[in-house]
């Protein structure tokens, strides 16, 4: 019976030391090492045999030290036992709130997912393909098929000049707020303009009239010699003012050249004799190289910028328009 108890303990105890066999705390423990390695009480056989319950006080003495350093054993195991449960119910807890807080993560992420997916919504509606529709927009239906998805004002080609339309490209292409037009655009590559003046009277007939001053000459497409030469095609406009010559008459013609004629007549301007003035306008169509000049027909104009008088001989010109396609 003893030894049965004994038994009992002793695989009791081994399948707890193995099973927390990385916790040495029970084999240092010199109380329990000393009891749990010493030998056990000799076998008494016979007294077995036989039923006899009596028990020496010798092998008393060792069952109960025995049992002693094994119930000390048994506490260390359960104090650690409980140990290793509050850990293990503390590290649930962490990977319980890990978990949660991973669940959130979660949410957010398909949050900002979601967002991005209304973005790029968003992004793709007002931005498309750059497209090439083989030519300058004439319309906000070319504008749109170009990929311009945002409402504004926009410069089209309307025949040969630029006009400025407002496009809504929220309305249908029907609609008549679809496109606006807002005005032609006045656009030139480069201005052109002069105003020159005469300083001394001049009477060569046939002679082509020349300019000494010059208040602005922008464009350089006349120079003091006093022909015109059309930088550019377009719309130009010149005006021509002079007085005839003290004790003659004065006769003048504005000429023009083109590509396939020669100097021909626009217009002639006439002033009797004493200081009579003389004057004409033009508005004229002009291809680039096309050329203006005035020439003295009959008598002389006069002038002279001495003793506070003249200049009287004022020759203007300026592009109205620009041909820029
Ligand atoms: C986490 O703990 C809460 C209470 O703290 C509980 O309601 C929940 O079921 C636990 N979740 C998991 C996955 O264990
Ligand atoms: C003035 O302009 C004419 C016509 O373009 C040109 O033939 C001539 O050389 C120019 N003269 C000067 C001094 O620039
Ligand atoms: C040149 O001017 C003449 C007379 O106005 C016109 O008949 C002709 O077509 C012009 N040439 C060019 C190339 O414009």
């Amino acid at each position: 019976m003893k030894n049965l108890i004994v038994m009992v303990f002793v695989s009791l105890s081994a399948n707890v030391l193995m099973a927390t066999a990385q916790m040495p705390t029970p084999w240092t423990n010199p109380y329990f090492f000393y009891h749990y390695n010493a030998p056990l009480p000799p076998q008494k056989t016979n007294e077995m045999d036989v039923g006899n319950k009596h028990l020496s006080d010798y092998g008393d003495q060792l069952i109960s030290d025995s049992l002693g350093a094994h119930s000390l054993l048994i506490s260390t195991c359960v104090r650690e036992l409980r140990t290793t449960k509050a850990d293990l119910a503390q590290t649930t807890q962490r990977l319980n709130d890990t978990y949660t807080e991973m669940e959130s993560i979660k949410d957010e992420l398909n949050n900002v997912m979601d967002t991005v997916d209304d973005l790029k919504k968003i992004v793709n509606e007002r931005t498309s393909p750059i497209v090439d529709i083989g030519k300058m927009p004439t319309s906000c239906d070319d504008l749109q098929q170009m990929g311009n998805r945002r409402n504004g004002f926009f410069s089209v080609l309307a025949q040969n000049k630029i006009q400025t339309v407002h496009c809504n490209f929220a309305k249908p292409k029907t609609d008549q707020n679809y496109q606006n037009l807002i005005g032609y655009v006045d656009v030139k590559s480069s201005p052109v303009y002069f105003f020159a003046q005469k300083s001394t009277t001049f009477t060569l007939i046939d002679g082509v009239i020349p300019f000494e001053i010059f208040r602005l000459n922008v464009g350089n497409a006349i120079n003091s010699t006093g022909v015109f030469v059309a930088p550019t095609p377009g719309t130009y406009s010149f005006s021509f003012s002079a007085i005839s010559n003290v004790n003659t008459l004065a006769r003048v013609d504005m000429q023009m050249k083109n590509a396939t004629s020669d100097w021909f007549k626009i217009g002639q301007a006439f002033g009797q004799p004493i200081t009579e003035t003389l004057t004409m306008q033009f508005t004229l169509q002009l291809a680039k190289s096309d050329q203006i000049r005035l020439i003295l027909k009959e008598g002389g104009i006069h002038d002279r910028t001495d003793v506070g008088f003249g200049p009287w001989t004022h020759f203007v010109g300026l592009l109205l328009e620009e041909d820029i396609f």
